[in-house]
């Protein structure tokens, strides 16, 4: 019997990815003829798009399943998936200790949704496809995106880094680049649909390339699609960093002045430990070049706190690092210890408490960081795009600076997705506040 008004619900656990992902699975899920719902129980397909990165997050995933079990037990002919890096990474496990989950698809596999919904509609039964794949870039499926201004646009899939902490290399397999023309196609598309901002996302999008070009090559073609107002990616590993790269950001107005720069850690013994190819010394100079091709370049980073072996005084070279660099923003993370990675098995685990410990004086650190980056911007006029009505005023508008800042104002005449000078009065928290300078006063100001 054919289902009337079909619905599906997914909830999104982890990074952009699996944004991004979920935004694929959607625009499939609408073309089998479902429609979205935010209400579960009324859903006819629940999926939970999962994250493995630290063990928190897979909690978070379990206790997220076991909640909602009872809603499987009472609908039974509902689908109930786990999609993602848990999936790939747990599916034995998942199978035995939730028997309700009926799909499990790894990263790879979202293509053979469809299929799966009707062999479901034919029998009941376990679905279970977490193959891994070296070409699987999903080209040619149209994402249903979230509304907001910003598209996510990926660009790469997988990673060949395997920084000996991460279990993305495992869960989402080997790094593969997506065509310059598809991609540039989305992005059009995407502006079509009345998005002004793109991220490109990849889990090391500079190491981005086709034969057609490396990933500047790239930034700088979607930098001309017309309507683009700006241009984000996510995440930039150090070592494919170049200068190719930053002449492209500085020639074109629309890339955004903002790096993030995933440092991880200070001292050259963890670098090294952690396979991530630079050492410290290389990193600082980075960031002097970035610095010098983009004067006023934002830079965020990750931070993990205690990788096994991680001394005091090697943690303290993570902090002199901070201190050298004063990140605007920073992710910080306790260590992790993930099954099947290469430091999972390193016997010099640090204690819970001295992670903790470490992890708190560093998100102090950081706070009075991003405090000082935000109210250095006191006084200057910064470029802001208005993204949505402050939660705090109907009267206000919030937006972000190229750096990714949030920034509160009073509403003038602008609106949504216009971008505009905004003078910085004053920085508290993560958040600036400030006023509209219209272009005429702007000029008054220059003279
Ligand atoms: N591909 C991106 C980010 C991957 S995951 C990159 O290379 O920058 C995002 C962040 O999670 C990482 O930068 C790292 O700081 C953190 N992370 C990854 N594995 C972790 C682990 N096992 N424990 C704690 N943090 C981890
Ligand atoms: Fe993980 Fe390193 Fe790859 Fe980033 S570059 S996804 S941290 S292995
Ligand atoms: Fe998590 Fe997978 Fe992203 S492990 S951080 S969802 S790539």
């Amino acid at each position: 019997m054919e289902m009337l008004n079909p619905q599906y619900f997914i909830e999104t656990f982890g990074c952009q990815m699996n944004v991004a992902d979920s935004e694929l699975v959607a625009g499939m899920l609408q073309k089998c003829g479902y429609s979205e719902t935010r209400d579960m129980t009324q859903a006819d397909i629940i999926f939970m798009n999962t994250c493995a990165i630290r063990e928190k997050a897979e909690e978070t995933v379990h206790h997220r399943l076991d909640s909602i079990q009872h809603l499987k037990k009472r609908k039974p002919e509902m689908i109930f998936g786990v999609l993602g890096c848990m999936a790939q990474n747990l599916k034995n496990d998942l199978l035995e200790s939730k028997p309700y989950v009926d799909v499990i698809l790894g990263p790879d596999s979202y293509r053979r949704i469809p299929e799966i919904i009707n062999n479901r509609k034919k029998q009941n039964g376990h679905e279970v496809d977490t193959r891994l794949s070296k070409y699987e870039v999903y080209d040619n499926l149209m994402p249903s995106r979230q509304e907001g201004v910003n598209a996510f646009v990926s660009i790469s899939r997988g990673c060949d880094k395997f920084c000996t902490f991460c279990i993305v290399p495992f869960t989402r397999g080997r790094e593969r680049s997506r065509s310059n023309d598809s991609i540039i196609g989305e992005v059009k598309d995407a502006v079509n649909n009345g998005f002004a901002e793109i991220t490109l996302l990849g889990q090391n999008v500079n190491s981005y390339r086709t034969e057609e070009g490396k990933f500047p090559h790239l930034l700088e073609a979607v930098a001309m699609v017309p309507g683009v107002k700006r241009i984000r990616y996510m995440s930039p590993h150090p070592q494919d960093m170049d200068d190719h790269l930053l002449q492209v950001m500085s020639e074109h107005e629309n890339i955004c002045n903002y790096v993030h720069l995933p440092l991880q850690a200070g001292a050259d013994r963890i670098l090294q430990r952690m396979n991530r190819t630079y050492s410290k010394t290389e990193f600082l100079n980075l960031v002097d070049t970035i610095r010098k091709y983009i004067p006023n370049c934002s830079i965020s980073t990750d931070i993990i706190v205690g990788f096994p072996g991680e001394t005091n005084a090697d943690y303290e070279e993570t902090l002199e690092v901070m201190n050298k660099v004063v990140f605007d923003r920073a992710f910080m993370f306790k260590y992790s210890s993930r099954p099947g990675t290469k430091a999972a098995e390193y016997t010099d685990q640090v204690d819970e408490d001295i992670k903790q410990e470490r992890l708190a004086r560093l998100i102090d650190l950081q706070q009075t960081h991003t405090l000082e980056a935000n109210q250095r911007h006191i006084g200057k006029v910064l470029k802001v795009m208005v993204e949505k009505e402050s939660k705090k005023s109907p009267l206000q508008w919030s937006g972000r600076t190229e750096g990714n800042m949030g920034v509160i104002f009073d509403k003038n005449e602008e609106q949504i997705k216009d971008i505009v000078n905004i003078l910085i009065q004053d920085a508290q928290g993560v958040s600036m506040f400030g006023n509209r300078v219209l272009e005429k006063e702007m000029i008054h100001e220059i003279n």
